[in-house]
């Protein structure tokens, strides 16, 4: 059949499936909206690059403080809404599954939920960027028995993840840390959670439903759930010693080793390398360094025998892990920090749509004759 002549029959690597001016991957570089993504780690805030992806430029100082003003009104986590969320069970439970019905609860209690139109998207979407990381921080209180702490709606959103996970206010340094992290997971091509945002949004269902789609795609460990892989990896290696022979042994089992490689990134990660600086310093902070030199012995064995690169996820393991954030909130942070690019997305498809609906090659048995219950 014609149809079947171009048909990628796993992974849809190399297609092209939308126009996108958000970010853009280009060898080992990586933008958003233009902006390469070492300057914005080094420079923007979090809620500067949320206004870059959704607007397609730079706030100037009025507009980011009144957009940082819209923000500081949605943080809060409301009463109504607290409730419910400390009905559902945390234990046993994965805390993305939580978030993804938590995300659910939220859509639920939002009056404007069904209203469809932009301005009332907009609201919806700083509504999800504000509670996002809060509703993560209220699960870790949730589970160990802890009162939610409130946010402080002047404060940013990194300062205040920290700040209602610990109950404590961060040090400077480690919120702007935070932040740079935020930044470095905004956004990133037409990945594989965003991708789920723009199939969503394209059969014109609702914003919260969209980013439900991403957060449950986000779950998987071969996406978002690799970092929390990772730190579990580290501590199962133990020490700099075991390192080479546990790896050794993992690579003649064919085990991927998770944090390394890209389908894109071919030439290496630019996020990877500003996060293994502040891996670096951060595990010195917090009295590990050898969890750092592990993590460069690993990456140095990787580049040698399989010429593989660590991605995103490798080195935010132990970076989260000095920030004192337990391993299984590492992707509900990443999805607290790729709200604001899944958000991007979903606008953006809205902006031209077209329902996604691909083809798939039939390789299955052909006209078979139906035999009745009792003949078969
Ligand atoms: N460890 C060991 N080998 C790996 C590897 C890894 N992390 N990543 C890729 N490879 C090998 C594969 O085994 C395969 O080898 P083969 O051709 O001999 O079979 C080859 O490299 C190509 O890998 P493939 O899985 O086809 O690449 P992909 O483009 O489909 O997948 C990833 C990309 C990211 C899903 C994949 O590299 C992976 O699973 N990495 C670990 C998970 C991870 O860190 N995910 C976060 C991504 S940001």
């Amino acid at each position: 059949m014609e149809i079947y002549e171009n048909a990628v029959d796993k992974g849809l690597e190399g297609v092209v499936a939308c126009s996108t001016a958000i970010s853009s991957i280009v060898d080992a570089t990586l933008c958003y909206r233009g902006y390469i993504i070492e300057d914005l780690a080094a420079n923007a805030t979090y809620e500067e690059v949320a206004y870059l992806l959704w607007n397609d430029c730079l706030p100037d100082k009025n507009e980011l403080s009144q957009f940082c003003e819209e923000l500081g009104r949605e943080m809060k986590l409301d009463a109504n809404i607290l409730k419910v969320l400390s009905e559902l069970p945390t234990s046993n439970v994965h805390p993305m599954a939580w978030l993804r019905s938590a995300v659910s609860v939220l859509a639920l209690y939002d009056q404007e939920a069904q209203d469809d139109s932009s301005e009332a998207n907009r609201r919806k979407a700083i509504r999800m960027t504000v509670k996002i990381p809060l509703l993560v921080a209220a699960f870790q209180r949730f589970r160990q028995g802890l009162p939610v702490v409130q946010p402080e709606a002047d404060k940013g959103i990194a300062w205040n993840f920290l700040y209602t996970l610990e109950g404590k206010e961060p040090s400077d340094q480690l919120a702007r840390d935070f932040d740079v992290c935020m930044i470095l997971h905004a956004d990133h091509e037409l990945n594989c959670s965003a991708f789920a945002a723009r199939v969503t949004a394209s059969s014109l269902s609702d914003i919260y439903s969209a980013v439900v789609s991403a957060i449950s795609a986000l779950k998987g460990p071969l996406h978002g759930g690799a970092n929390e892989q990772v730190m579990k990896m580290l501590k199962e290696i133990g020490s700099l010693e075991d390192v080479e022979p546990w790896l050794e042994k993992a690579l003649s089992e064919k085990r991927k080793i998770m944090g390394f490689g890209h389908r894109v990134y071919k030439n290496g990660d630019p996020r990877a390398k500003v996060l293994c600086e502040m891996s670096e310093r951060l595990t010195a902070w917090s009295g590990q360094p050898h969890l750092y030199q592990m993590s460069a012995r690993l990456d140095q064995i990787m580049q040698d025998s399989k010429g593989l690169l660590p991605n995103v996820d490798f080195y935010s393991a132990t970076v989260y892990d000095s920030m004192k954030i337990p391993t299984d909130l590492f992707t509900p942070v990443f999805a607290s920090a790729r709200i604001s690019g899944w958000l991007g997305h979903i606008f953006e498809q809205w902006n031209n749509n077209r329902i996604y609906r691909p083809r798939g090659r039939w390789i299955g048995k052909e006209r078979l004759e139906y035999k009745l219950l009792e003949e078969r």
